[in-house]
């Protein structure tokens, strides 16, 4: 295996491969670019495989009260026509508790940055190449039999206190072992067979010990990261139809993922779960959409079972990926109310991806602008609506309706994003910027913080920012 970084290998590799002023590929290009994709693809897929000691992919957040620390990440597609840097470098972080709004146009990285930290990017052309994803989560402790260890309830006398035995030991509660019809079983001499009791957590599941951990997904193998997928993290997609199964039904397909997820969980208390998490989400007659197959449901309701089956293992980060696209307006509103509250109950954060700048003022405390694959401005919610500082944060602004204001025609950011296979070396917003100044037209400019909270990637801000000072 070669000592460079993925980075350096892709650099190196695709020298001499398309010319800045045609996009025109020529066979001995094609030949190149599918030989450094391949090598590069299988260098990353074989490390994904690995059977990798828990220790390197095991790190520390740099602040405690986050949940997710997006660090430097890259993920690029390897495309025949040459590399797409889909994400190119970004870095944020999600309090825990929070709401962050990730925005910007279509094509820009909004999702493939929340695949990222799934690891659902569509492999093996998609990958992530650098960069970390720290993602702090409670897991289970295993025992040497490779099972979850078990908390029990321990005996208890009348003032209730815990009891303990002769060398101060607590003593574990047992009962007696019951069949299905409720009679005590019996071993050979007669005596009545004992158990030792379960403690159950606040969702009523067999409790199990737990310990902080904090992962780092980009370096996580495959197999590791479906304990955490679906349980951890859930994720609520846009089209709520293509995400549900047709062939099942809604309470089917809630049931699979509490009993895939949750250790000791049974048929009836899945059911149960679900049917407590579908009232969570405003459903009513819980009984009756739990029988009902997708296609009955209206596309509010299939969103809100989408929401509940989230919820149903108690996730402490909720990606939302444009949730309300799909639904109508009224509708929408009651999604994102219910997102909020939810939210509140599971004491958990949201990523929250839309390009409707409505939705995240109303929702969002921190907002990351995004553009081409990169961030160029982020900070509280009111940095980004009171004191936007990059001009495209500012043509997103104007470019939506207001009411009680009388327009002739509504502000379009004028130009297009730039082909993503090479990007230019300066600003990428520079072609469609009508506020460049000289500085411009060197490097890509660095992201930098001009207060606690704000952070903003543009010369012409920032030299603005340097005069305000100065004065
Ligand atoms: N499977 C793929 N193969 C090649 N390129 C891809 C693939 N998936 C995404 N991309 C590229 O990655 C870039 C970012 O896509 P992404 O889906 O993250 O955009 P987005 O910000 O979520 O947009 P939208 O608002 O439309 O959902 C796009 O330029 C897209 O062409
Ligand atoms: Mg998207």
């Amino acid at each position: 295996m070669s000592d460079k970084t993925i980075l350096q290998q892709i650099e190196e590799g695709y020298q001499g491969v398309g010319r800045k002023d045609s996009h025109y590929i020529s066979a001995k290009e094609g030949r190149i670019i599918s030989r450094t994709n391949s090598r590069i693809i299988s260098r990353l897929e074989k490390n994904k495989k690995r059977k990798a000691d828990e220790s390197e992919y095991t790190t520390e957040m740099r602040d405690p009260n986050n949940i997710v620390e997006f660090d430097n990440l890259h993920t690029y597609f390897f495309t025949d026509s040459g590399v797409v840097k889909s994400v190119d470098g970004v870095s944020f972080e999600i309090p825990q508790g929070s709401v962050v709004g990730v925005v910007g146009e279509s094509g820009c990285g909004k999702s493939v940055t929340s695949l990222s930290l799934m690891q659902l990017v569509q492999a093996p052309q998609g990958q992530i190449v650098e960069g970390s994803i720290r993602f702090q989560t409670s897991d289970f402790v295993y025992g040497e039999d490779g099972k979850p260890i078990p908390i029990y309830e321990y005996a208890k006398d009348e003032n209730g206190n815990t009891l303990t035995d002769e060398k101060g030991e607590p003593v574990v509660l047992t009962r007696p072992v019951t069949d299905k019809k409720g009679n005590v079983k019996k071993d050979k001499n007669g005596e009545p067979v004992m158990e030792k009791v379960q403690a159950v957590d606040e969702n009523g599941f067999p409790a199990f010990e737990r310990e902080p951990k904090t992962y780092d997904v980009a370096k996580m193998p495959t197999s590791q990261m479906r304990k955490i997928r679906g349980k951890e993290i859930a994720m609520i997609f846009q089209e709520p139809m293509t995400s549900l199964n047709p062939v099942f039904t809604v309470g089917n397909q809630m049931d699979e993922v509490v009993l895939l997820h949750v250790p000791g969980a049974t048929r009836e208390s899945a059911k149960a779960r679900s049917i407590e998490m579908l009232r969570l989400v405003g459903i009513a007659e819980g009984e009756m959409v739990y029988k009902k197959y997708p296609h009955e449901l209206s596309g509010g309701m299939r969103q809100r079972v989408m929401i509940a089956m989230a919820l149903s293992c108690n996730p402490r980060l909720i990606i939302a990926d444009e949730p309300t696209t799909a639904l109508d307006v009224t509708i929408q509103a009651q999604i994102l109310e219910l997102l909020k509250n939810v939210k509140e109950k599971i004491h958990g954060s949201i990523m929250l991806i839309t390009h409707d700048l409505g939705v995240i003022a109303g929702m969002a405390d921190y907002v990351v602008v995004m553009y081409a694959g990169r961030i160029v401005e982020k900070g509280t919610v009111e940095d980004i609506f009171y004191r936007p500082m990059h001009p495209y944060t500012v043509g997103l602004q104007k470019s939506k309706p207001v009411v009680n204001q009388k327009t002739d025609w509504l502000y379009s950011i004028p130009g297009q994003v730039p082909n993503p296979i090479d990007m230019p070396d300066y600003c990428y917003f520079k072609d469609r910027c009508q506020s460049c100044i000289d500085a411009c037209n060197g490097d890509y400019p660095p992201l930098v913080q001009v207060s606690d909270t704000h952070f903003v990637a543009c010369y012409r801000a920032l030299s603005e920012q340097k005069e305000g000072k100065d004065e």
